[in-house]
């Protein structure tokens, strides 16, 4: 068991300690809209990050660093960076209803990203590779799960990456570290629900390649 916060909405309520693992797991998922006016506490934030330094990493080098904006002047540059980098990025392709909904919801974080409390960006000694990145992700997605177990909202993004050497200006990162992610994290506005995956039957194999894996009766 983790401990989790109050959910929103008419859900079931989890009091701290009471949300199961793959229950955390099931329902964390992007949640781009944030409540500006709440507020997420120092001790909360110590409690997922603690969850994000669990993560394993190559040769147990824990090469992440993470950097806990909370200053509305530090979170506003980055919220223009990734308005301005947000611009170059190529509109979302098919408006069918889902990708629709994904649209709106990504362009509200374009706009809002800088009203989220605290905007946490994970970045990593060591050259800017997938060797480096499979040693941060995986800290994220702890984060991400400590988060959700605590009644948080957070989202993954990534544009920074794409005006690195001005985000480093932002925060006084040093060259040498590359940053990952920057996940805005604070109390949702919408309601928590199960994120859409494909089935394991569609992306599981049994033994070779095209066999789906269906749970037997065992
Ligand atoms: C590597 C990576 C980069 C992402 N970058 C962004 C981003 O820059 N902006 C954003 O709004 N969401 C970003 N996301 C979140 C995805 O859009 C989201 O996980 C996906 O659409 C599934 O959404 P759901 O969890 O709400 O179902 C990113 C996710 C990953 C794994």
């Amino acid at each position: 068991m983790i401990s989790c916060g109050s959910t929103t909405g008419s859900e079931r309520r989890y009091d701290r300690g009471e949300m199961e693992l793959l229950e955390a797991i099931r329902t964390t998922r992007a949640m781009r809209r944030l409540d500006p006016s709440r507020d997420v506490t120092d001790a909360d934030i110590e409690t997922i990050l603690f969850a994000a330094t669990k993560a394993p990493s190559a040769r147990n080098e824990q090469p992440v660093r993470w950097v806990v904006a909370r200053d509305r002047e530090v979170r506003l540059r980055l919220g223009e960076i990734y308005q301005q980098v947000s611009g170059s990025q190529a509109p979302m392709a098919a408006p069918d209803r889902s990708t629709g909904k994904l649209a709106r919801s990504v362009d509200h974080l374009v706009h809002h990203l800088a009203d989220a409390p605290v905007l946490i960006v994970a970045s990593a000694y060591g050259t800017d590779d997938v060797r480096t990145a499979a040693g941060v992700y995986p800290a994220v997605q702890n984060l991400l799960l400590a988060a959700r177990s605590l009644g948080l909202g957070t989202t993954l993004t990534s544009r920074h990456r794409l005006a690195m050497a001005e985000t480093r200006a932002v925060l006084g990162i040093p060259d040498e570290v590359s940053i990952y992610a920057v996940v805005p994290v604070g109390y949702p506005l919408g309601r928590w629900g199960e994120a859409p995956r494909q089935p394991v039957s569609e992306v599981a194999y049994r033994d070779r390649w095209g066999a789906p894996f269906i749970a037997g009766g065992d």
